[in-house]
């Protein structure tokens, strides 16, 4: 399987795609970061699963390492679990020539990437994604961050991992529920960018995980490679990155008016795609069809794509795109066709009718 480079000038760094990757992270960091420690960040669910197979390679490869296992879900990404951090590189002596690995899914790899960007003034580190969503979107792009009481990821950075390890195989343990999560964005690089992916999917969901786990090294790369291409051309989010939000913007106002508590992340993302597609098409801004295709493809995936029975205002209220950015002129994500989006102009008035 190739290697895709995410070509940031000096800070260009590799992500391998490779079923049994997790038994050679020693080999790949031994390679990528010559002789030093290593500080293994991962949560209570994973480590049982793969944290004594990384350390395994390591010792194999001859490199010192260290390991902390927090607790999992999404309240660890916050300052107090930064700060249990910070005490725990400096317990392990960790200096400006060591790396952090960071084995897990999006909450450790962001949470653990702040870590290293903060921690002696940044220090190394590599991302060993397992979760779907880690894979193709978290542990690419270098955006790292933890949550503040006042909203999820407010205190950041940017900063780039040295490296991405990517094993497939890591997926075959996931629940179903963080299975959908990714998908959900999976389903979004197809619409984006890349109609051959949405062609594939069209073709595996009906066999269900199975046939899509058939297919996941293609899955994953090609995704992957619409990521690195999108942030080798946008790294700070100030154009192209924002189409990688297709779907999110109705996706988010659902999550926060069900407050985190109703639909997952991946579904309210599938659910906002499908939302804002038909209302695009209904305007003419969308080729004709469109709409039905992904509606077609997130029913075989069994993915929702009505709203919930929540007030327009309410969701309105909830993108920020009320009294406070009245007036203002507002960028949307909409697809030309499936494979093709843009950014669109438009005012505070465009959700409106979105039910
Ligand atoms: P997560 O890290 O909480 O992982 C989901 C669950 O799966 C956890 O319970 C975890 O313990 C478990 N798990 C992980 N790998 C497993 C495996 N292989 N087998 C069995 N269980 C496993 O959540 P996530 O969905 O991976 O990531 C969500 C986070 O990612 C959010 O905090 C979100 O803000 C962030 N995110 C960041 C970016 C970015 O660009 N940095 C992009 C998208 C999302
Ligand atoms: N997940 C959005 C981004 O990386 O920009």
């Amino acid at each position: 399987m190739p290697t895709i480079t995410v070509s940031l000038g000096e800070r260009a760094y590799p992500i391998r795609i490779e079923a049994g990757l997790i038994d050679r992270v020693g080999a790949h960091a031994r390679q990528l970061l010559g002789d030093c420690s290593l500080a293994i960040i991962t949560d209570d669910n994973v480590a049982p699963l793969y944290l004594q197979r990384v350390e395994a390679s390591l010792d194999a490869a001859g490199l010192r390492h260290s390991s902390i296992v927090l607790p999992h879900g999404e309240p660890t990404k916050c300052l107090a679990q930064l700060s249990n951090l910070y005490d725990f590189l400096c317990e392990s002596h960790v200096t400006r020539t060591d790396a952090i690995i960071a084995l897990g899914g999006g909450v450790i790899g962001d949470l653990a990437g702040l870590a290293a960007a903060t921690f002696l003034r940044g220090i190394r580190f590599i991302q060993v994604p397992t979760t779907l969503l880690a894979q193709v979107d978290s542990s690419v792009g270098g955006k790292v961050a933890v949550d503040l009481p006042q909203g999820k990821n407010l205190v950041g950075a940017f900063y780039q991992p040295a490296a991405v390890l990517c094993d497939p195989l890591t997926l075959n343990t996931l629940t179903e529920d963080y299975w959908r999560d990714g998908l959900g964005e999976v389903v979004k690089y197809g619409c984006i960018c890349d109609e051959e992916l949405f062609a594939l999917l069209e073709k595996c969901a009906p066999g269900g995980r199975q046939a899509l786990m058939a297919e996941i090294d293609t899955i994953l790369q090609r995704c992957i490679q619409a990521k690195a291409d999108v942030v080798a051309q946008d790294e700070r989010d100030t154009g192209l990155r924002m189409t990688l939000n297709f779907g999110h913007t109705i996706g988010h106002a659902v999550e926060t008016c069900q407050h985190y508590n109703g639909l997952r992340h991946g579904e309210a993302v599938a659910l906002g795609m499908a939302v804002i597609t038909r209302l695009t098409e209904g305007r003419g801004l969308t080729a004709p069809g469109t709409a039905a295709r992904l509606e077609a493809l997130l029913a075989a995936l069994h993915m929702p794509m009505e709203l919930p029975p929540i007030p327009e205002s309410d969701l309105i209220s909830a993108m920020g795109m009320d009294k406070k950015a009245a007036g203002k002129a507002l960028r949307v994500i909409l697809l030309d066709a499936i494979g093709q989006c843009r950014i669109h102009t438009a005012d505070t008035d465009f959700f409106r009718g979105m039910r």
